[in-house]
């Protein structure tokens, strides 16, 4: 009998084999609605119930949850040759951000992250500072004129914030006056994708169904917004002499190989990919930590003890982040409690083993950061937050335990820049205000990201 006979004996479904535990039909059926309302919970249930590696009985398609660090570090950077994005999820994507970096299969993804890494060296986005300041200022000028104790829903104003921050750092474009327009049509597009993902019967884009109707007006509000950015960098760069520092998309523009530089769809998809990547994640992030800080004012106090010491009153800047060492680690426990992307999918391109178990080719692998995070192996009390888990002086995580970025060649593009910004945005927040919660516990919805369902709505009060 092999090591794998030993763990699991085979059984078939229809034309494939069961390779490893998980429900029955029977079972599935019964979860449908649970899986359909609370995905990542559903996903957490799974790993507690069936083990490491869970396989769904879906005919036709094998499909399998892998929760191990060791697992998902094998999938994802040490074998991540064998494991490409031609999966539903990605497949969904491509239909909002077209073949961008985030969506693109193997080889097409290859030459598009060395044309565009460059864009997101150190230097290239430490613009994300200033703007972020900036852009954290509007926001708060409007704040001042509200009474202390006024509710505010957190969630729409990091929505707001972040979009307007990519505009600038990425774009250098302003989007305040689009950004309603813009950041609506992103929601749209990401629900619809979602909703896609979720029905078994999908209606090709061309047929009218209400969905490819919405969805169709999303895209052309985004394409809306591509076109106005590269029309307004068109007018700029047409007038000699004007002082400005080169941004990500001067570096698009003149980015190119072998084969030449990025055509007008390759341009589009790439920015399409920027606006949609790098502004509801961040959001996410910070609405959730906002939260967190609310309903644990010790650790808001302490981080207001950090800002006070190294800021004072003064704006933060890019050189300060390494300084605000605990601001850092609340931003990096928000991340592991409530990671944005909460599950991320590969398509196995030949067979393979996880956890002891047979992995045949062409297998859809579920990676959930939300359940890894709350390996119990890994994270002690995983559901409580404490920011001390990521001070300098506490041990590396092992590869594999957190990824909210996810690991690998694969990962996150845009990690440095987001953590430049949430670092800086929660500082310049924390230095004049104080947030506690206003409504009960909010409901995380798993849609693209977790965002709290209904928005999150919160008590704002001047620090005294
Ligand atoms: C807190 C904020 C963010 C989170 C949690 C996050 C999360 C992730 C994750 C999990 C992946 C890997 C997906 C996979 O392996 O299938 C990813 C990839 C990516 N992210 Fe982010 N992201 C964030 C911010 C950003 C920002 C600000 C940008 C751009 C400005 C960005 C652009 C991208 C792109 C282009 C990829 C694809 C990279 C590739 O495949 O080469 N992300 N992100």
């Amino acid at each position: 009998m092999s090591e794998l006979t030993k763990k699991f004996d085979k059984k078939r479904l229809g034309k494939i084999f069961l390779t490893a535990p998980g429900p029955t039909t029977k079972q599935m059926f019964s979860q449908f609605l649970k899986a359909r309302k609370d995905p990542a919970g559903f996903l957490v249930e799974m790993r507690k119930k069936y083990g490491d590696v869970v396989q769904f009985p879906i005919p036709m398609l094998p499909v399998y949850l892998v929760a191990h660090p060791e697992d998902v570090d094998r999938v994802m950077r040490v074998n991540s040759k064998n494991y490409g994005k031609r999966t539903i999820q990605y497949k969904n994507l491509a239909l909002v951000t077209g073949d961008g970096l985030l969506a693109a299969d193997t080889d097409s993804w290859k030459r598009q992250r060395k044309l565009i890494q460059p864009a997101f060296h150190h230097e290239a986005i430490m613009r994300v500072g200033p703007d972020t300041v900036l852009v954290t200022d509007r926001m708060l000028d409007k704040w001042d004129n509200l009474a202390d104790n006024t509710i505010i829903d957190i969630d729409d104003d990091m929505m707001h914030s972040a979009l307007e921050i990519v505009g600038r750092s990425l774009f250098g474009i302003d989007l305040a006056g689009d950004v309603e327009k813009t950041a609506q049509a992103t929601l749209d597009a990401l629900d619809i994708i979602v909703a896609r993902a979720r029905t078994p019967i999908t209606f090709p884009k061309w047929i009218p169904t209400p969905n490819n109707r919405k969805l169709a007006k999303a895209l052309k509000q985004l394409d809306s917004a591509v076109q106005r950015i590269l029309d307004e960098r068109k007018k700029i760069t047409a007038v000699a002499g004007i002082d400005r520092d080169v941004d990500m998309l001067d570096l698009l523009l003149a980015a190119h190989d072998d084969e030449g530089g990025l055509n007008s769809q390759e341009l589009r998809d790439q920015i399409v990919t920027f606006i949609v990547a790098g502004h509801e994640t961040v959001a996410s992030s910070l609405t959730w930590t906002w939260w967190l800080l609310g309903s644990n004012q010790e650790v808001q106090k302490k981080l207001q003890l950090e800002v006070d010491e190294i800021l004072g009153q003064r704006a933060p800047t890019v050189k300060d982040v390494e300084k605000l060492t605990y601001t850092k680690a609340i931003v990096d426990e928000a991340l592991r409690i409530f990671p944005p992307g909460w599950v991320v999918s590969r398509r196995s391109l030949e067979n393979d083993v996880l956890g002891g178990y047979e992995i045949p080719e062409s297998a859809v692998i579920i990676i959930s950061p939300w359940t890894t995070h709350r390996h119990p192996e890994s994270w002690n009390d995983a559901e409580s937050f404490n920011p001390e888990r990521f001070l300098p002086n506490a041990p590396t995580p092992q590869k594999g335990t957190y990824l909210p970025f996810g690991i690998g060649p694969r990962m996150c593009i845009g990690k440095d820049f987001a953590i430049l910004e949430s670092v800086l945005m929660i500082a310049r927040i924390a230095q004049k205000w104080n947030l506690t919660p206003a409504g009960g516990e909010p409901v995380p919805r798993a849609l693209v990201m977790v965002r709290p369902e209904g928005g999150l709505p919160m008590y704002i009060n001047r620090r005294t």
